[in-house]
């Protein structure tokens, strides 16, 4: 049974913990970690993908499903750890990726009907679809004469899943992991899974899409691209082989468009309260939005404020919002997603030059900052991407801290499972959330100004000692009171 109210902590492997001294992250380095999550009182880990890639995405261009990457083990290694997160009390996401392999996976050469393929349209690509990096989503390939779909970068060609074979082999990997004990799976970009099947132009706009797209992007309706209306039946066969594996769906669709998607997933990630201005009023109406939208057990979203495409939560809301805003993401109802690194405040750093990522995502994924030491503990070689600012914060010095963010991250995962399902909002003053959850109020304020709270009651928690003052608010603080 998947936990009411689980936390999920996103671990990035390059990045969390080195134990071999070759300057990246591995599966023992997780697993020699694993104190920090049980210490931080999360009910599960989700780790980015590790299997053997290319790397032209990082890892979301897989060449082989059921294996594990050298670099950061083994197999064996992959079931010594969850053999001990298990002990431990964790439960393991992976993350499933099934839209796309990459060009090397041995399938794209031994199986070329596996992949989508057309012919040229005057001289050029075959429709007007682009990639979610830009440009053309199409790529020539001159051994076959023909164009073949990339939804994402040129070296991660779309599987075909209107072609049963591909369905199979898909299932078959669900099943491998399952089989080998995990708890389920993150699907990476399942919106992009089903496309027209006569590959039509996508037309143009008539309305928003609802989340932010490029410029070139929004000009179309993203109709014929993405998110086709047979969707339901690919995820049904994902259903029947995950079984009751806890799904979470990376669907970039607002949430008034995710109802196929939660019939068969049991969370969806909610972008929009990622893409959304740390502001009261645009929050309210964002938590309204998403939370009326219910799935298989309630609340379909899953909450999500930052991770290693979309950036910092502490670099995106201002590090006087840090605890606010870490408030707001662990008093929401239903499932939450933590990104690694984010309980001590960790920013973006500069990325690397040359970047290892063309998208610009490099700054994301900078390590972990366990202790002061140059390095921050992260690696005893030199560090693939260098720690940005250890010196400032780690999880050694906040771990002893009552004051420290981490310590405020802990004491949210800890009062969460008492606020139980149910979010009201509740009208406050201008600039001020606030909503209700069961017996508590949760007050947030990201003015800069002392702002009322709606009622009174007994502080359970402040963001900050001294936050909530004669039923006043300090600026950029939250409190969790007990009115009932
Ligand atoms: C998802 C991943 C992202 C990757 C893309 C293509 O959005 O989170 O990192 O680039 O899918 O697999």
């Amino acid at each position: 049974m998947w936990p009411d109210q689980a936390v999920v902590y996103q671990i990035y492997p390059r990045s969390f913990q080195d134990s071999n001294g070759d300057g990246v992250g591995d599966l023992s380095g997780i697993r020699s970690r694993l104190d920090h999550l049980v210490g931080l009182g999360v009910d599960a880990l989700w780790l980015s993908p590790i299997y053997p890639s290319p790397l032209a995405d990082l890892g979301y261009d897989v060449c082989d499903y059921t294996d594990v990457d050298r670099v950061y083990g083994t197999l064996g290694d992959f079931d010594a750890l969850l053999a001990v997160a298990h002990e431990r009390g964790l439960r393991v996401l992976l993350d499933m990726v099934p839209c796309h392999t990459s060009i090397e996976h041995p399938w794209f050469r031994e199986h070329p009907d596996w992949y989508i393929w057309a012919d040229a349209r005057d001289g050029g690509p075959p429709n007007n679809w682009s990639s979610t990096f830009g440009g053309s989503a199409w790529s020539f390939d001159e051994e076959r004469g023909r164009w073949y779909l990339h939804s994402f970068y040129p070296e991660q060609p779309d599987l075909d899943w209107r072609n049963p074979e591909v369905v199979d082999a898909m299932h078959g990997v669900l099943r491998f992991w399952l089989g080998r004990g995990v708890d389920g799976y993150r699907i990476d970009a399942i919106d992009r899974l089903l496309k027209d099947p006569e590959l039509r132009d996508d037309p143009p706009a008539t309305e928003p899409f609802g989340l932010p797209l490029r410029a070139d992007e929004a000009k179309l309706a993203l109709s014929n691209s993405r998110n086709h209306p047979d969707i339901g039946e690919a995820l049904a066969g994902i259903r029947e082989a995950a079984g009751d594996a806890f799904l979470v769906g990376e669907v970039y669709l607002p949430s008034a468009r995710w109802q196929p998607y939660l019939e068969h997933l049991d969370v969806i990630f909610a972008f929009e309260l990622l893409y959304c201005s740390f502001e009261a009023e645009s929050l309210r109406s964002v938590i309204e939005a998403t939370t009326a939208v219910r799935g298989r057990h309630g609340v379909g979203a899953a909450w999500v404020m930052s991770n290693h495409d979309f950036g910092r939560m502490v670099t995106r809301y201002g590090e006087d919002n840090a605890r606010a805003a870490a408030v707001l993401l662990l008093t929401l109802p239903g499932t939450t997603f933590l990104y690694q690194g984010d309980e001590i405040g960790q920013t973006e750093g500069p990325g690397a030059d040359p970047p290892y990522d063309r998208a610009g995502r490099d700054r994301h994924r900078h390590p972990m900052q366990w202790n002061a030491s140059p390095f921050g503990g992260f690696t005893t070689g030199k560090p693939w991407l260098p720690p940005v600012d250890p010196e400032k914060r780690n999880v050694e010095a906040q771990a002893g801290d009552p004051h420290s963010l981490l310590s405020l991250y802990r004491e949210l995962i800890a009062l969460r499972p008492g606020l139980g399902w149910d979010i009201r909002p509740v009208d406050a003053a201008p600039g001020m959330l606030a909503y209700r959850r069961g017996d508590h109020l949760v007050a947030i304020n990201p003015t800069d100004r002392r702002l009322p709270t709606p009622a009174s009651g007994a502080a359970v928690l402040e963001s900050a000692g001294g936050a909530l003052q004669s039923e006043a608010l300090a600026p950029h603080a939250a409190a969790v009171l007990r009115v009932g």
